[in-house]
C-alpha cells in the first residue's frame, strides 16, 4: 500500500505536501517523492523517509501552490530512487504518483517501447504518464488524454496527475485504491485516506469506484469515466485531528492499545442494548429470510483480520449453532472453494482494502455467496463490493500492527453472533441480556489489565533478547496464541510462532529449551488442566513459561516463570482480554529492541497488492 498526497491553492505546495505525506507513511515507507508545478514541474524522490527528503529541499526554495507527493511500499521493482514516485513522461511535462497495480502494464510498456519511449523504472506505474504524453499529443486536452489513459489500464489504481500544459488542475482518479477529497478556503486536497487532509479542512468527499475528479483551487469537478459530470456533496468529516496525532504517546500503537476500552464502546453503544437483550445491525442490509436460509458461514481475511475470525468461529458454532470454518483469503480465492447462495462469507478487514481479502469477495459474490464485511473504515472498497456491512467503529487506526481493530473485529463477531442466535430463535431474551452486560463489562475490564503495564514492562526487560518465542494456546486461546505471536514478530522482528498447545507433542516440543521462552494462554476454563501439562512439559525440557492467567490463580504460579493475570469473563469474551498483555509485551520487547513500533520494516498499514 502506498501513500497519495496533492495540494492545489494559495501556499508552497511543497510544506503541505510534506506535512500530508508523514501522516502517511504508516502506509508504505521505503521511498517517497514529490512534484511541484510554478512555471516549470519541479519533482524530487529519494530513498527513505520524509524527513530524508525535507532536508535535502529545503534549500530549493519552491514556491510552486500545485503539487503530488507519494510514499512507497515496493511492489514491482526495488525500493530504490529510480522507482521512487513520482513518475514522468520523457519530456517531464507530466507528472504522476499512483497506489495499486496496472495489470497489464507490460503489455503497455512494450508497446510504447516499440514506438521509441524509454523507459528509467523497473515500475508498472511508469507506464501511465508515457501514456498521458503520447495521448495528449492525440487530444491537446488534458482531461481527454487523462481519459484515454485511465480506459487502457487494468487492476487497482488511485494516480494524481499534474502537467505544465494546464498548471492549474489536479486530476484525481479511483479504481480500486481508495482516495479521499479536502475542500478548504480557496484551496483543495486529495489523499489516500483522510489523516492528512483533516488539519485543514473537515469538508471531504470519498471518489467513488471508477469515478475522476478535477480539483483546481477554488473548484472541484467529479465525473464518471464517460466524463459525465456527478452530482456529489461534500460532507462534514466526524473524525477529529486528535484522532489522527500520537497525543502524549510515543507511538500510535501504544495510543491505540489504549484506546480500546473506547473503540469497543463505540462498536457496541448504538447496538447492543442490555435492558432488551437486542443487537441492531443495520448496515448489514440482509433481510433475516436471507440470513435464515444460510445453512454454513466461511469466514475469510487476513492477518490479524482472521485471527479474529477464527474466534468468531467459536461464537457462531455454540450460540447461532451453524457451521464455520474460517480461511486465510488468499487460499480461499485460489481454491475454487464450494460456496453457493446458501453460504455466508464474512469477510473481515480493518482498511477494507486488502487485496486477498478483497479477491475473496469476489470470488464468493461470483459463486452467488452473501457477502457481509467487517470492516473499519467508511467507504473502503470492501463496503462498496460486500452485501452489508458491520462496522467495527475503532477510528484510525495508524500503527501497523492492528490492535484495536482487532478486539473491535471479536466485538462485531459477539455482535452477530448475538443477532443470528436472535432470528433463529436459539437463546433467550435472558441469555441476550446476559452476554450483552458480559460485552459491555469488557472496557473497564481492559482498563483494569493496563494497571499490570508495569509489570508486563519488566517481563519484556527480562525476555527481549531472545530470538525466538512460542506461544501456546487452547480452545479460544489458540487464534489468541497465534494473534500474540503476530504481533511480537511483525513489531520486534524476534521469530514468534502461534501453536495449538495440544500440538506441542506433535513437532514443537522438540523447540523447546533454556533459549526459548513460551507464552502460554492459561484461563481458567475447560482446557486448564490441559495446558497444565502442557506447562508441565515444556518446564521439563527448561523452557522458560510466562502464563497468561485469570485473576485469582494462584496455583499456577508456582508452574511456570512469569504471570500476567487478567480478569475473568465469560469464557467466549477472554480473548479480548487475553490478547491485551500480548499487545504490551510485544510492543515493550520492541521499544526495548529499538525497533520503529508504528512502521516495521518491510510492511504496510494496508497489503493492497496480492
Ligand atoms: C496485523 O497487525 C497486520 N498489520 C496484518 O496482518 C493485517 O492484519 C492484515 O494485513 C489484514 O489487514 P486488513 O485487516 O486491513 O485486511
Amino acid at each position: 500500500m502506498c501513500g497519495i498526497f496533492a495540494y492545489i491553492g494559495n501556499r508552497p505546495a511543497v510544506n503541505v505536501i510534506i506535512s500530508g505525506l508523514k501522516k502517511l507513511e504508516y502506509r508504505g515507507y521505503d521511498s517517497i517523492g514529490i512534484s511541484t508545478l510554478e512555471d516549470t514541474l519541479f519533482t524530487y524522490k529519494c530513498v527513505g523517509k520524509v524527513s530524508e527528503m525535507q532536508d535535502t529541499i529545503a534549500d530549493k526554495h519552491l514556491v510552486g501552490t500545485i503539487g503530488i507527493g507519494h510514499t512507497r511500499w515496493a511492489t514491482h521493482g526495488e525500493p530504490t530512487e529510480i522507482n521512487a514516485h513520482p513518475h514522468l513522461d520523457e519530456s517531464s511535462k507530466f507528472s504522476i504518483v499512483h497506489n495499486g497495480i496496472i495489470e497489464n502494464y507490460m503489455v503497455l510498456k512494450k508497446e510504447l517501447e516499440t514506438e521509441g519511449i524509454k523507459f528509467l523504472s523497473q515500475t508498472d506505474s511508469e507506464v501511465i504518464p508515457h501514456l498521458i504524453a503520447k495521448n495528449y499529443k492525440i487530444t491537446k486536452n488534458l482531461e481527454k488524454a487523462f481519459l484515454k489513459t485511465i480506459a487502457v489500464l487494468e487492476g487497482a489504481y488511485a494516480i494524481c496527475l499534474i502537467s505544465e500544459y494546464e498548471p492549474d488542475k489536479i486530476f484525481a482518479v479511483r479504481k480500486g485504491s481508495p482516495l479521499i477529497i479536502g475542500v478548504g478556503k480557496d484551496e483543495c486536497f486529495c489523499s489516500s485516506d483522510i489523516s492528512p487532509i483533516l488539519k485543514h479542512t473537515k469538508q471531504i468527499l470519498y471518489l467513488d469506484e471508477n469515478e475522476y475528479a478535477i480539483l483546481t483551487k477554488d473548484h472541484l469537478d467529479v465525473k464518471d469515466f464517460q466524463g459525465n459530470l456527478l452530482p456529489k456533496e461534500l460532507t462534514k468529516s466526524a473524525i477529529n485531528i486528535e484522532d489522527v496525532s500520537k497525543g502524549s504517546y510515543d507511538f500510535f500503537m501504544m495510543k491505540e492499545i489504549h484506546e480500546q476500552p473506547e473503540s469497543i464502546i463505540r462498536t457496541i453503544e448504538d447496538r447492543c442494548l442490555v435492558e432488551t437483550g437486542e443487537v441492531m445491525l443495520h448496515s448489514i442490509n440482509v433481510s433475516f429470510n436471507q440470513l435464515l436460509s444460510i445453512n454454513r458461514i466461511v469466514i475469510t481475511a487476513c492477518g490479524t483480520s482472521l485471527h479474529a475470525g477464527l474466534v468468531g468461529e467459536f461464537f457462531l458454532e455454540k450460540f447461532a449453532q451453524i457451521p464455520v470454518e474460517v480461511e486465510y483469503a488468499a487460499e480461499f480465492r485460489y481454491r475454487n472453494p464450494i460456496i453457493d447462495s446458501k453460504t455466508l462469507v464474512l469477510a473481515i478487514s480493518q482498511s477494507g482494502e486488502t487485496a486477498d481479502t478483497l479477491a475473496a469477495v469476489a470470488e464468493a459474490k461470483s459463486k452467488g455467496a452473501l457477502v457481509i464485511a467487517i470492516c473499519n473504515v467508511q467507504g473502503s472498497t470492501i463496503t462498496r463490493e460486500a452485501n452489508g456491512v458491520i462496522y467495527t467503529k475503532a477510528g484510525l487506526e495508524i500503527g501497523v500492527a492492528s490492535t484495536k481493530a482487532f478486539t473491535a473485529q471479536i466485538t462485531a463477531l459477539y455482535m452477530f453472533t448475538i443477532y443470528m442466535a436472535r432470528i433463529k430463535w436459539l437463546i433467550s431474551k435472558e441469555t441476550r441480556k446476559h452476554l450483552i452486560k458480559q460485552l459491555y463489562n469488557i472496557p473497564s475490564l481492559i482498563k483494569e489489565i493496563f494497571l499490570s503495564e508495569d509489570h508486563i514492562y519488566k517481563i519484556a526487560c527480562k525476555y527481549y533478547k531472545y530470538d525466538h518465542f512460542l506461544y501456546l494456546g487452547r480452545g479460544i486461546g489458540f487464534p489468541v496464541a497465534l494473534e500474540g505471536a503476530l504481533k511480537m514478530k511483525e513489531i520486534s522482528y524476534i521469530h514468534a510462532e502461534g501453536y495449538s498447545a495440544a500440538e506441542m507433542k506433535h513437532g514443537p516440543i522438540a523447540l523447546i529449551d533454556e533459549n526459548m521462552p513460551v507464552v502460554v494462554i492459561a484461563l481458567k476454563g475447560r482446557s486448564y488442566e490441559k495446558i497444565l501439562s502442557n506447562i508441565a512439559e515444556v518446564k521439563a525440557r527448561k523452557g522458560q513459561v510466562i502464563a497468561i492467567a485469570t485473576k485469582g490463580d494462584i496455583s499456577i504460579l508456582e508452574k511456570v516463570d512469569d504471570v500476567i493475570y487478567i480478569p475473568d469473563t465469560e469464557e467466549e469474551l477472554t480473548a479480548i482480554l487475553a490478547v491485551v498483555p500480548l499487545q504490551l509485551l510485544a510492543y515493550y520487547a520492541a521499544v526495548l529492541r529499538g525497533c520503529h513500533v508504528d512502521q516495521p520494516r518491510n510492511l504496510a498499514k494496508s497489503v493492497t497488492v496480492e
